[in-house]
């Protein structure tokens, strides 16, 4: 049986081989800590590289990957500077994904034009710039694509922090949503937080201008509940009636 018709996931390798072909399938990024995960949602698993998972066939969309590869190809490389020279003539800006030889993978990404890891400073635009993913199968292998579902390097949104003013670290997904869907209520729009204790997206809410109608059995943090256009209620969401909340954006 040929190793294509028997795939083992998780032990790397398994790959056609010829000179910038695109594999037959994507590549899906685990988020840290939830490989097996993806690797069970995922159908047509063909290898595993690191938190890399390959699979055959359409493009699939699975909740566990943090970014996909799209059509990665796989490229033979004579050296370094080959290396570097293949990505460049393929696009701009590249990041790197270090499974394995890590010292000559640095030392290709080096070779590339620096992309910035600047933190976005919220409710500054995503990325737009196509952002590529490489990665070193071999010494002599390239996996690249130059085309990734997310901006941001490994799919990974970072911003930059506020360490005083929100309840607790929630805020940071609210606004990643609004990033990555690049929509966010306007100023002045009505919104209810279900479940909004201590406040964190509340807190997210105010900060865009909105009137927001916070709802928990739990109190609100009082720094919270005091800013401009939040009313705290402390009741069950379930108790809630369309009369009692109104018109909402
Ligand atoms: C994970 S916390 C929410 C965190 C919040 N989004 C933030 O940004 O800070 C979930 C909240 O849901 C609240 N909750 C659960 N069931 C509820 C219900 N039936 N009515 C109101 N709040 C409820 C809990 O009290 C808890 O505060």
């Amino acid at each position: 049986m040929s190793e294509a018709a028997d795939p083992t996931p998780h032990d790397g390798g398994l790959l056609p081989d010829s000179q910038g072909a695109p594999t037959p399938g994507h590549g899906y990024l685990a988020a840290e800590d939830y490989l097996d995960q993806l690797v069970a949602e995922l159908d047509r698993v063909q290898a595993v590289h690191g938190r890399l998972v390959l699979a055959a066939g359409a493009l699939q969309q699975p909740a566990w990957a943090l970014n996909i590869w799209i059509a990665p190809e796989v490229i033979a490389i004579a050296s370094i500077a080959d290396a570097a020279r293949a990505l460049r003539a393929r696009q701009r800006n590249w990041v790197a994904y270090a499974a394995a030889h890590h010292r000559r993978t640095r030392l290709i990404q080096d070779r590339l034009p620096h992309v910035s890891a600047k933190p976005l400073a919220f409710p500054a635009p995503a990325p737009a710039a196509p952002l590529g993913s490489w990665m070193l199968l071999a010494r002599d292998t390239l996996l690249a694509a130059p085309r990734c579902t997310s901006p941001f390097p490994h799919g990974e949104a970072r911003f930059v922090e506020d360490r005083a003013a929100p309840p607790s670290r929630a805020y940071l997904k609210l606004w990643e949503v609004f990033t990555r869907l690049g929509v966010r209520p306007a100023p002045g729009a009505r919104c209810l937080d279900l479940g909004a204790s201590p406040g964190g997206w509340t807190w997210v809410l105010a900060g865009l201008g909105c009137r927001v109608i916070a709802v928990d059995r739990a109190p609100l943090d009082p720094r919270v509940a005091a800013l401009p256009g939040v009313e705290a209620r402390q009741a069950s969401a379930f108790a809630l009636t369309p009369a009692a909340v109104g018109p909402i954006d």
